[in-house]
């Protein structure tokens, strides 16, 4: 039996018109970005007649080297009881070499509140910030879908020996029948509900004769359940060579926790680059995490010069999400205006300042105000 399409809304567990939001700033340029998409989300709310409540957590690097914190006992159930959503920014930090608590805070809220899909749109809003040739909107407008729980990043496995030259070390990639299920059901529903036409499923079925078997033979029974999408697989070496040859082709792409995180950061670049990147790790109807895809960037961080559109448009995805479309619109036209006008940090070859940009796309939200036809 293939998993059930009920609980596919793509809607928050709350219903009521207040959202309680957790906001995890973390580390590096995390901590300049969030603040920026928290003034534009609070714009958009106040422009919508909508009501937030927001939390802070000081999760991350400083909190970790003090007193040992990471995530604490009690977040995932604390998450589930308070909070419709969480805007985080990112995690890491060369203070942290093993990077443990970025590994316990951000795939432990993917794991632990089974945040199954990360969607990761690959939309280019202005065609004079994508690096390929010729390319406009209509040619760069897609979405990875990456599994987000399961594969390669479950963390099983060890090392023997280690450190003698007989060292072995393995990683186990985890495909279970329910997890492949659900991202791959997920992404025909979402392709329904979207209006968007064609599926691609990329694996290594070639080369991974077991877990992505599995891949394979559920993509083939659930497509025959969607008769009016047009479902293709492609192997993910040819995937990502055809996105930077033709990007038109693309729609809904669907893949593994591993495959996806390398495409989507392929997908941002082709779409801007990271500053512009959002995503939403999401199990539909429950609290849902939204971050841009980049990560906290030290070489960039304190300067005021990092993008925070990635972050402001996942505040936007978080938006869309609750169903406040309008309000989730306005966010996306502001930051549409802000290209169209130049106002663009270094990484897309202007010089406003990362608070700046803030400033002024929360002041072109509420100038624009919010349109309920939008
Ligand atoms: P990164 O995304 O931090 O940076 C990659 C490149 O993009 C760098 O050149 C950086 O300067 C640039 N960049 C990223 N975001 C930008 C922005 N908003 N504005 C302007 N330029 C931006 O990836 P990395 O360098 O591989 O990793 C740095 C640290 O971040 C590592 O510790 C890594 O583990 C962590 N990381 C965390 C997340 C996350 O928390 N979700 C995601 C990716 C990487
Ligand atoms: C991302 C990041 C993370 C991932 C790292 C920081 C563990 O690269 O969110 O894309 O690999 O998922
Ligand atoms: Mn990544």
């Amino acid at each position: 039996m293939l998993a059930s399409a009920t609980a596919m809304m793509e809607s928050s567990a709350s219903t009521s018109a207040s959202k309680r939001i957790a906001v995890i700033p973390g580390d590096g340029i995390g901590k300049e970005v969030i603040p920026e998409a928290v003034k534009v989300l609070r714009a958009a709310a106040a422009a919508g007649g909508r009501e937030v409540a927001l939390k802070e957590f000081d999760w991350g690097a400083d909190r970790y080297l003090r007193d040992g914190t990471t995530l604490p006992k009690d977040a995932v159930e604390m998450f589930h009881r308070d909070f419709d959503g969480i805007l985080f920014g990112a995690l890491g930090d060369p203070r942290v070499p093993t990077n443990v608590h970025a590994a316990d805070i951000l795939l432990g809220l993917r794991f632990k509140l089974d945040l199954y899909v990360n969607v990761r749109p690959c939309v280019l809003l202005d065609s004079r910030f994508t690096p390929l040739r010729e390319r406009t909107e209509k040619d760069v407008n897609f979405v990875v879908l990456r599994e987000n729980t399961e594969g390669l990043y479950v963390g099983m496995g060890g090392f023997f020996k280690k450190g003698t030259a007989d060292e072995i070390a393995t990683q186990e990639d985890v495909n279970t029948r329910k997890g492949v299920e659900r991202i791959i059901r997920y992404a025909f529903e979402y392709a329904r509900r979207r209006g968007r036409k064609r599926v691609c499923m990329s694996d290594k079925s070639n080369a991974l004769a077991f877990g992505h078997d599995l891949w394979q033979r559920v993509f083939k029974l659930m497509r025959a359940e969607y008769p009016e999408i047009e479902a293709s697989h492609m192997y993910i070496d040819n995937l990502v060579l055809q996105m930077v040859r033709d990007p038109a082709q693309f729609d809904v792409i669907v893949t593994s926790n591993l495959l996806g995180d390398i495409a989507s950061d392929l997908g941002a670049g082709l779409a801007g680059g990271l500053g512009l990147a959002p995503s939403g790790n999401i199990h539909p109807g429950r609290v849902s995490l939204f971050e841009p895809v980049h990560g906290s960037a030290p070489t960039i961080a304190g300067k005021n010069i990092a993008n925070p559109m990635g972050a402001v448009l996942a505040a936007g995805m978080m938006f869309d999400y609750f169903g406040w479309t309008a309000e989730a619109q306005a966010i996306e036209s502001a930051v549409r205006s802000a290209l169209r006008e130049g106002k663009t940090p270094p990484d897309l070859g202007g010089s406003i300042g990362t608070r700046e940009l803030g400033d002024w796309l929360a002041q072109a939200v509420t100038k624009a105000g919010v349109s309920r036809s939008a």
